[in-house]
C-alpha cells in the first residue's frame, strides 16, 4: 500500500488540463440535463453523449474502455453502476444515473447525477437525497493534507442518518491521463487508506453508490457489466472530479447549473 502520492502532484500547467477537461464535461451534462425525462431511451441519451463530445473534438473515455460499449452509463433504479444504454424508456417513477467521462486533450474529467424521472417514491427521493448529500459532505470535510479516509467517514455518517448502505466493492479513483489511476478513494473508512493524505495538486472523484438495502451487488453474467443491488432495492449515485489545491478541494466539474449543495430533490 502506498503512504504518499507525491509523484500524483499536478503542477499548475497540468491542473489546469483538468480544469479544462472537467470545465467541458461539465458542459456535456448541462446539455445532457434537459433530455433527461420520461419518454427517452438511454441509448438516446448515450448519442446526444456521444455527438455532443464528437462533434466538440473531445472523445467519450467509456466507448470501448475495456469493451464497454458505449460513451456514457445509464444505471436505472437498483442498477448501482455501470449500466449500458439501451432501448429501454425511461419512465415516470424511475431513477436514473448519468455516469459521463470526457477525454479533452489526453486529460480526462469524470462526473455523474442521478436523476428523478417524473413522480418517484419517497424511497427513490431520499436515497437520491442521501447520495448527492453524502458527496457534498465529503468533500466539505476534506482540506489540504487530510487522511484518505474521512471522506469515507463523511460518506457513512450520512448514510447511517437514513439507515443505507454504502457501496464498497466500486470506489472513487485519481485521474488524470489515465482514467482510472491512484489513489483508490473508498466512500467507507477503510483502514488501509488511514495514512495516505491528500496534497495539494491531486486529483481524484469521490463518487458514493447508496442502495436503500444491503451494500452488495452482483454483475450481470449476460453483459458483464451492469451492475444490480443483490437485494433489487433502488441504489443513487452522484459524482465529481475533485482537485485538492493550496486552499482546499475545487470541483471540477460543475457550473452554474445543476444541483448546488443543499439542494432539495
Ligand atoms: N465513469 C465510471 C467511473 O466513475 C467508470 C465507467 S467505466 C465504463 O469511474 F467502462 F463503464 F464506462
Ligand atoms: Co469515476
Ligand atoms: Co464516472
Amino acid at each position: 500500500m502506498r503512504r504518499s502520492l507525491k509523484d500524483l502532484q499536478l503542477n499548475e500547467e497540468a491542473r489546469n488540463k483538468m480544469r479544462a477537461a472537467g470545465r467541458f464535461n461539465a458542459q456535456l451534462l448541462d446539455f445532457l440535463r434537459p433530455y433527461v425525462k420520461a419518454g427517452i431511451t438511454t441509448e438516446a441519451i448515450d448519442k446526444l453523449c456521444h455527438d455532443y463530445t464528437r462533434d466538440h473534438g473531445h472523445i467519450p473515455a467509456p466507448l470501448n474502455y475495456h469493451g464497454f460499449p458505449k460513451s456514457c452509463c445509464t444505471s436505472v433504479n437498483e442498477v448501482i453502476c455501470h449500466g449500458i444504454p439501451d432501448s429501454y424508456t425511461l419512465q415516470d417513477g424511475d431513477i436514473v444515473n448519468v455516469d459521463i467521462t470526457s477525454i479533452v486533450d489526453g486529460w480526462y474529467g469524470d462526473q455523474s447525477e442521478t436523476f428523478l424521472i417524473g413522480q418517484v417514491s419517497d424511497k427513490a427521493r431520499q436515497v437520491t437525497q442521501c447520495a448527492f448529500d453524502s458527496l457534498y459532505k465529503a468533500i466539505e470535510v476534506i482540506k489540504p493534507g487530510s487522511k484518505i479516509t474521512e471522506i469515507g467517514q463523511a460518506i457513512v455518517a450520512e448514510a447511517e442518518r437514513y439507515g443505507f448502505s454504502v457501496v464498497r466493492e466500486y470506489v472513487g479513483h485519481g485521474l488524470g491521463t489515465e482514467f482510472h489511476q491512484d489513489p483508490s478513494i473508498p466512500h467507507y473508512p477503510d483502514p488501509r487508506f488511514n495514512r495516505i493524505p491528500i496534497e495539494p495538486g491531486i486529483c481524484f472523484t469521490i463518487e458514493p453508490m447508496i442502495n436503500v438495502g444491503r451494500y452488495q451487488g452482483i454483475v450481470d453474467p449476460l453483459d458483464n457489466w451492469t451492475v444490480r443491488t443483490i437485494d433489487g432495492k433502488l441504489s443513487a449515485q452522484f459524482e465529481h472530479t475533485i482537485l485538492m489545491t493550496e486552499e482546499g478541494p475545487e470541483i471540477l466539474t460543475t457550473t452554474e447549473h445543476g444541483p448546488k449543495p443543499g439542494h432539495k430533490f
